[in-house]
């Protein structure tokens, strides 16, 4: 396995999850920023994507994953810092595609929508892509683009 360092995030709503998911990745040799919180603290999704995102995008991380409630609010905090692309995906074809067309650097997935045995193969299938550049590259520019 690579040495890719992953910085895992979520708000109060996953905490056992993103316990779950820091072993899975430890146990398969990456390195893991476990930006918390820890049990018991009530947090806002927003703070904890963005904060997870930063680092992301400060390249202090290769790639992140995030988790809250649905998903989806941590991902539109990320999704605000500028050279983040992350994908909310409850399915393993959904997380090899945001890798592999999209390019995207953080993951984000629904503690409460999904069960940790799902979510530790959307996890694998998202590390395990690779983006496929050539025309996806052209689009991702375009995303780029849009940040500016
Ligand atoms: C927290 O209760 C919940 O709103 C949050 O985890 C998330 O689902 C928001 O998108």
């Amino acid at each position: 396995m690579s040495a890719k360092t992953i910085v895992l995030s979520s708000d109060h709503a996953a905490i056992e999850m993103r316990a779950v998911i820091a072993a899975h990745l430890e146990g398969q040799g990456y390195t893991v920023l476990d930006q918390g919180p820890k049990a018991g603290e009530s947090t806002h999704y927003p703070d904890r994507g963005a904060q997870a995102a930063r680092t992301v995008a400060a390249g202090d991380a290769d790639l992140g994953i995030l988790l809250c409630g649905t998903g989806q609010g941590i991902m539109m905090a990320a999704n605000k810092i500028k050279g983040v692309r992350c994908g909310v995906c409850m399915d393993t074809f959904s997380a090899r595609m945001i890798r592999a067309h999209n390019d995207a650097n953080m993951l984000s997935m629904g503690a409460r929508v999904i069960g940790e045995n799902l979510a530790l193969e959307i996890v694998d299938a998202f590390l395990g892509a690779e983006f496929e550049g050539g025309r996806h590259g052209t689009r991702v520019d375009l995303i780029r683009a849009l940040e500016d």
